[in-house]
């Protein structure tokens, strides 16, 4: 299975390459599926096929993976705006809106995207949501280390209509924290009941003294390519 998800992201991953032209400042994203769409544009550039590509990656792990396979980096103090931003997606609903940062990722990911003139999400077909915030899984949130579990606890009571419990992420045996690649803490909001309206909920959230960021990407997909059984289906804002 895990095998034919993969095959799946491959197939969506090759097709929103078609998006990227030589001279192009792209974001690049983390996660499995990203992942696919910079090897592929690092074999383009390798090839001659694209040129003057400057990439902007939105993690540490991407960023290790675009040098090691040469493409040219830069970042938002050079470059900003971006041209196209390609990432992955834990969640996609019917307007596009997306949860995102259950791979660790979200804050660079959001400062990124949220510059770029065309956001391009690739996902399978996994990722489709009738509304997110509500499917059951992690909802994170980027917190500071500082009185985590104060802040943990003014997030759990934001959503307590929506039977929210919420979880510092850990890692490993020890249950160590885990933490991400600005030095913060990872909150997952787990709900029992839709949150209702997004925006509401993100204003409230962001409201929080303690919270960095949320995973939840309002109104900033621009089109989301969805590989599945029976192939590709590109669906535009
Ligand atoms: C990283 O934290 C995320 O926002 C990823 O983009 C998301 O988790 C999707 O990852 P996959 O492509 O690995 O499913």
């Amino acid at each position: 299975f895990i095998e034919d998800e993969d095959h799946l992201k491959k197939i969506a991953a090759y097709k929103v390459v078609e998006y990227v032209e030589s001279g192009m400042v792209l974001g690049l994203g983390p996660g499995s599926t990203a992942k696919h769409v910079v090897d592929r544009i690092g074999e383009l550039l390798r090839q001659g096929k694209l040129k003057d590509i400057d990439g902007i990656p939105t993690s540490k792990k991407t960023h290790e993976q675009a040098l090691s396979l040469g493409i040219p980096l830069s970042d938002l103090n050079s470059h900003p705006v971006v041209d196209l931003a390609i990432d992955g997606a834990d969640e996609v609903d019917p307007y596009l809106n997306l949860v995102k940062g259950r791979g660790g990722s979200l804050l660079r990911e959001k400062m990124v995207e949220g510059a770029c003139k065309k956001f391009v999400v690739i996902v399978d077909e996994s990722k489709l949501v009738n509304y997110t915030g509500g499917s059951g899984l992690a909802m994170p949130v980027k917190v500071i280390q500082f009185c985590w579990k104060f802040t943990a606890s003014r997030l759990q009571n934001l959503f307590q209509e929506s039977g929210c419990v919420a979880k510092l992420r850990t890692l490993g045996e020890k249950a160590e924290p885990y933490v991400t690649d600005n030095g913060n803490y990872i909150i997952d909001l787990y709900f029992k009941q839709s949150i209702g309206d997004l925006k509401a909920a993100s204003d409230s959230i962001l409201q929080i003294a303690g919270v960095v960021e949320h995973g939840m990407f309002i109104d900033m997909a621009t089109t989301v390519i969805v590989a599945g059984e029976l192939g590709l289906n590109v669906k535009n804002k």
